[in-house]
């Protein structure tokens, strides 16, 4: 197959939600249609549990077996679809937030009773600044849950998205009796034991057809002529340059548990979504057409056996064909690399692989050379932007327990951070180090490996603060710069790539901090034009 053809057909996406919201069904209901798994089950076992935050032990272990499964690929339509899993643990949402790096559409679950949640905002926010392409999957539906149309208010508003259903509910819970899918016109029937089978659907071209009474009962028809009247006259109309562009977001419903709305939901998404994306570097643009390899990491995964260091770094391709053994540049380090044993993913396996495409994952093992971010071309000095930090929500001075092991410790810390586990800050006053994490859970993890890979041992101490800013240095020379950096002293930073940092131990600082000095411009994320 050409270049452009195997380009043409890759679609590369993340599932996101808030945890319980169905994902991981949902995932794997789309995995049964690609025929890669036989039966549900398979992908549910690799789920970091909830509720076991106190241990991580056990957390880490279903992160190891999740290496497998971080890349779910299928062919579907002869389509190959790359899934990219997220970790819905709230503790690991720096890892989701990197995921989104690497998608080219996203795929949005919502529980039907519970309407938007605080995850969802945290990670359709960031899917907004990149203008990811997004459908909403309004899941559980077999299930009371919120009226449709105050579903769809909720999802505008607190998502900021502008939807357009393409499928509409018929009743819910107790009463749900099918969905109309508005985007190939057709009613499907829904009973509850038609459980994991596909129910076909009846072609409806007419809608005033009394057929529709018959099937669904005269109210329940009307109800559904006038739903669908309004939403011809409230909603936009699809328009895939508009979905594409990330200013539409179509809505299907369903019950992924019931494998009821979900193959609408592939059908319509092989048909619409985007193929691999061109990527900002810094020094320009790459075209996933053009045909010299370009890819950047955008995970690293530790080994868990501590006897081997080495890790598994998940290379997103953005353009060219990736072939083994084949020689790279590591820009960042100015070496030329070669990799005999790249990974592919599959369902739930990974095999060496001759070549790869834009849209792909390769999984290149890795001793130490690779940091998140970081970019492999054919010889072209790029750097690929776009793997932004944000400001953690807990932090704690690190303090080193053996002094004989100082040299071990700045290592593992080093090595720790280059996978993205958790960010490292310096004080500028005193050089004094500070791990800042999302969750709490973080520092245990970060404690226990540094004892057990590095030989290590370490300390906390708890530090107040609410989040770090990122300082914009543009107007370093003024004096109110200054004079923010005099006052300010005991407050700031460098992140590790020595990017100035503030902290603030509340919004009402930062609001003041703005007010009195405001020509210096912070940001709650690293990344900023
Ligand atoms: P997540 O990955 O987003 O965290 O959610 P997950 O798929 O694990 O689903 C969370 C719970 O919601 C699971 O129940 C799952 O069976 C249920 N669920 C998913 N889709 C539907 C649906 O369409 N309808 C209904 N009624 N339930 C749904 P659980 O009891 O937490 O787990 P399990 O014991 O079923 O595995």
């Amino acid at each position: 197959m050409s270049f452009l053809k195997e380009l043409n057909r890759r679609r590369t996406f993340g599932i996101i939600s808030h945890p319980d919201a169905g994902k991981t069904t949902l995932t794997e209901k789309l995995l049964l249609f690609g025929g890669a798994i036989k039966e549900a089950g398979a992908v549910k076992n690799n789920k970091i549990k909830k509720g076991a935050t106190s241990d991580f032990m056990e957390i880490e272990r279903q992160r190891g077996i999740s290496v497998a499964t971080s890349v779910l690929a299928f062919i579907y339509k002869d389509k190959k679809i790359n899934i990219l899993d997220t970790p819905g643990h709230k503790d690991f949402a720096e890892d989701t937030f990197r995921t989104l790096t690497a998608v080219d559409s996203v795929i949005v679950v919502i529980d039907v009773a519970k309407g938007v949640e605080a995850q969802t905002e945290k990670l359709v926010e960031v899917c907004r600044m990149r203008k990811i392409p997004i459908i909403v999957f309004i899941n559980k539906m077999d299930r009371e849950g919120k009226d449709a149309f105050d579903l769809l208010d909720e999802v505008e508003q607190k998502l900021g998205l502008r939807v357009t259903p393409l499928s509409f509910p018929i009743g819910m819970g107790y009463d749900f009796k099918g969905i109309y899918n508005i985007w190939e016109k057709k009613l499907n029937l829904f009973s509850a034991d038609n459980k994991q089978k596909v129910s076909k659907g009846v072609e409806f071209s007419d809608l005033e057809d009394s057929k529709l009474d018959e099937i669904v009962g005269e109210k329940a028809a009307n109800t559904l002529r006038e739903e669908l009247e309004l939403i011809d006259e409230v909603y936009p109309k699809f328009n895939q340059e508009e979905y594409l562009n990330a200013s539409l977001q179509p809505v299907f419903f369903g019950s992924a548990l019931n494998n009821f709305g979900v193959k609408e939901l592939l059908d319509c998404f092989t048909e619409i979504a985007p193929t691999p994306q061109p990527k900002k570097a810094e020094e320009r643009l790459v075209d996933s057409k053009e045909e010299t390899l370009t890819g950047f990491v955008f995970k690293i995964h530790a080994n868990m056996d501590p006897k081997h260091r080495d890790r598994l770094a998940f290379v997103k391709i953005v353009s060219g064909t990736f072939k083994r053994n084949a020689p790279y540049l590591h820009v960042r380090n100015g070496k030329k690399m070669k990799f005999s044993s790249p990974n592919a993913f599959f369902a739930e396996k990974k095999e060496i692989v001759d070549e790869s495409f834009p849209g792909d994952i390769v999984g290149l093992h890795d001793t130490g050379n690779f940091k998140i971010g970081d970019t492999l071309t054919e010889g072209e000095i790029l750097n690929f932007k776009g793997i932004p930090s944000f400001s953690p929500e807990h932090f704690r001075y690190v303090n080193n327990a053996d002094p004989m092991k100082s040299k071990q410790l700045q290592k593992g810390l080093d090595q720790l951070m280059d996978e993205g586990v958790a960010q490292l800050f310096t004080l500028d006053i005193n050089g004094r180090k500070i791990i800042g994490t999302v969750g709490a859970l973080q520092y245990e993890v970060i404690q226990y490996r540094l004892e057990h890979e590095y030989g290590a041992k370490c300390t906390y101490e708890n530090l107040p603060m609410h989040k770090v800013c990122w300082v914009d240095p543009d107007d370093a020379k003024n004096e109110e710069f200054k004079e923010f950096r005099r006052v300010k002293q005991r407050y700031l930073a460098k992140d590790k790539h020595g990017q100035l940092v503030f902290f603030a131990d509340s919004g009402f600082t930062i609001q003041m901090t703005q007010s009195k000095y405001p020509s210096v411009k912070l940001h709650f994320t690293s990344e900023f034009e």
